[in-house]
């Protein structure tokens, strides 16, 4: 049985199927053998100042750079002396050229509504929204927090920020009003985006009274700007509030995009460690944006005639990373819609396929294991045949569910490409460039040129082939995150204290015969939920604000389409436990975090299982979770302590 809690994980898979790409995709791709992968790789291994430096001319430079790389460990400076701009390398660098009237987005609304944008419309909305910005008093550094339904105005209001040097916040609208909050709080946020309410499978979600909620409690942000997208009834604060196109009507679509050095931050985006609180993963300029540029071309092997679809939503990493920036610095056409994979009905995800004829889908296995249990007459309805290549993220995709992406929607001609990264890591680090690394269903293959991967044991020594280990970076790339907002002292402590001179990636690894790379799930107490990361201990900050909890706590279960379940442990006070009491818990959790953090089960336990040094026995919770351990009748309180002395096992 795998422990979690040591590097040492043997694996009990052993895949050995091998599918290389066909001679028709190899034929149109760039780099287009093996071999062509390997001098890539090698070359920058080699000197990745000079792979680097030389690549970033791809980009556009106000103000050349001096010095590729100052790394000073573990702060990282690259391009430094150098000035560019984010929105003006997805913008403005197109226009000009053959790609100004080219489709840059192409969005479905849940509803069913369609509006597109070329380079050139986008980048006049994106200066007018600039230009709003400007007025509303937002400049460099200022953090602008979004809380927005993936309609075009969000990406447009990204675009925007980076365009005067503001540091974009964007909060998923999933989160609770506490959550939003406590990230405005961290964040210093001045200003709010948000819209009236948002479509969640043909019922209205009101962020604008999430937001108000949440406002109350935000004390640095100043103003808010609400876009109209539903049309329902919302209280508009005098002085604080302003409508979105009310601003916009107003605005001059002259802003010329501002010079900015390197290393200005990008954006902050919120994710869980290993503790109750959020961490704010801070992205800056230059680096984020070459690396979002060049892993989107190598891993999607992207053409000027693709339609690019990441399903992902922009309050994620992904959704930075492969619907805004790499995409759009690339001058992709991307897909992007804005509601649930079944409204009206399960086939939508393979309409909007047909209809926009898309030929690269990119998505994640929880979304692939909800089709699978949907069933084929979905996918069997729609013409999938403009498809030519597939990618998931966010999770290990177990082999079975990687067959049937490859045969029911990828018709056996489109390789996959399993991209392994983190927001972290600010773009895909593992993953086959599909026309030259033959795909292993599960394994997330090779790494990226630039990228070094080792994997070591609890003493920092790199293992052998075959067995697992702590997965660690060994080299600064430039996507990598600068530090967490507020926190150096965190952002040394989680990343480069436990492995000396690595980046500490927090997942479990093993390299196979052939130098494939096969993720195992992670090291600490974060958990993966639908592709979501969670901290156990936010669960249970959560819960113990409660006031009939005592004590509690959450662990991870194996679950069918989620990946893994919130299961959690609680002892009361001053109640009996009962259903209602449940209830009221899961709406606990929901309110302080958001529906994604829900616990799947609760447990009503007379005591939690502890070491005699009063360490809570996780791992024989996750075995009573996961049904590896009897227990009997779970809807009686059991007292697990009992368990655990029956066990007589310390952790
Ligand atoms: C964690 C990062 C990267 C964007 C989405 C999630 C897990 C991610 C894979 C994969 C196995 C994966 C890891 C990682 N993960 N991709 N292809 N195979 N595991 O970003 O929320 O920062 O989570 O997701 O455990 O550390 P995130």
């Amino acid at each position: 049985m795998a422990d979690k809690s040591s590097g040492q994980i043997d694996t009990v898979m052993r895949e050995e199927r091998l599918f290389p790409p066909s001679a028709e995709f190899v034929a149109k791709a760039d780099i287009d053998s093996m071999a062509a992968y390997e001098t890539l790789w090698n070359e920058a291994e080699a000197d990745p100042e000079a792979f680097w430096g030389k690549l970033a001319a791809e980009l556009h430079w106000f103000k050349p750079f001096e010095t590729v790389l100052e790394w000073d460990e573990p702060f990282a400076k690259w391009f430094v002396g150098g000035q560019t701009n984010v929105s003006y390398n997805c913008l403005d660098a197109h226009l000009g050229t053959e790609r100004e009237n080219k489709t840059a987005i192409l969005w479905e609304g849940e509803p069913g509504d369609e509006r597109s944008f070329t380079y050139k419309e986008l980048h006049a909305e994106v200066c007018k929204f600039a230009n709003v910005l400007k007025t509303l008093g937002i400049g460099r550094g200022d953090v602008v927090s979004i809380y927005m339904p993936m309609v075009p105005e969000l990406a447009i209001a990204m675009l925007a920020c980076t365009r005067i040097g503001a540091v974009h916040s964007v909060i998923f609208a999933g989160f609770s009003a506490a959550a939003i909050a406590d990230r405005n709080g961290d964040a210093s946020a001045k200003l709010q985006l948000t819209s009236d309410a948002a479509w969640r499978r043909g019922k209205q979600l009101p962020l604008k009274a999430t937001i108000d909620e949440a406002l109350a409690k935000s004390p640095s942000v100043e103003k808010c700007v609400v876009l109209r997208r539903v049309g329902n009834d919302v209280t508009m604060q005098e002085g604080r509030d302003f409508w979105w196109h009310e601003l916009m009507a107003e605005a001059s679509a002259d802003c010329p995009a501002e010079p900015l050095d390197s290393e200005t931050p990008l954006f902050i985006l919120y994710t869980s460690g290993s503790t109750g609180k959020p961490k704010g993963i801070m992205h800056t300029t230059a680096g984020y944006n070459l690396f979002a540029k060049k892993t989107f071309e190598w891993v999607f092997d992207h053409r000027d005639s693709d339609i690019f679809w990441c399903t992902a939503d922009c309050g994620w990493i992904t959704g930075h990373s492969y619907i805004v920036y790499g995409p759009l610095s690339a001058g992709a056409t991307v897909v992007m819609y804005e509601g649930a994979p079944n409204h009206p009905d399960e086939g939508r995800f393979w309409q909007i396929v047909e209809k926009y004829k898309v030929t690269i889908f990119y998505t994640a296995p929880t979304a692939i294991r909800a089709f699978i249990k949907w069933g084929d007459q979905f996918p069997e309805r729609s013409d999938l045949s403009s498809l030519r290549l597939l990618g998931t993220v966010g999770e290990g995709i177990n082999p079975a569910a990687w067959m049937w992406y490859h045969r029911t929607i990828g018709g056996e001609r489109c390789p996959i490409v399993d991209t392994w990264w983190q927001t972290e890591t600010g773009g895909i680090m593992m993953s086959p460039l599909p026309a030259a690394v033959p795909t292993k269903p599960g394994s997330c293959t090779k790494p990226i040129p630039g990228v070094v991967p080792a994997i070591v044991d609890d003493d920092g020594n790199p293992v052998a082939a075959n067995r697992g280990g702590m997965l660690c970076i060994a080299k600064p790339w430039p996507g990598m995150l600068r530090g967490i907002w507020g926190d150096e002292e965190r952002y040394r402590e989680q990343y480069w204290s436990t492995v000396p001179g690595m980046f500490l990636t927090g997942d479990n690894a093993r390299c196979d015969d052939d130098s494939y790379y096969w993720i195992m799930g992670r090291i600490d107490d974060v958990i993966n939920v639908s592709g979501h990361r969670l901290s156990t201990i936010e669960v249970e900050s959560a819960l113990v604000s409660h006031p009939h909890v005592a004590e509690c706590a959450a662990v991870g279960r194996p679950h069918e389409l989620k990946g893994e379940a919130i299961s959690v442990f609680v002892t009361v006070k001053d109640v009996e436990p009962s259903d209602e009491l449940r209830d009221e818990l899961k709406a606990h959790v929901r309110k302080e975090i958001g529906a994604l953090a829900v616990p799947d089960d609760i447990r009503f336990t007379a005591a939690l299982p502890k070491t005699r040094s009063g360490k809570i026995m996780r791992r024989l919770l996750r075995d009573i979770a996961s049904g590896n351990t009897e227990v009997g009748d779970t809807s009686t309180l059991e007292d697990y302590s009992v368990l655990a002395k029956l066990r007589g096992e310390e952790e």
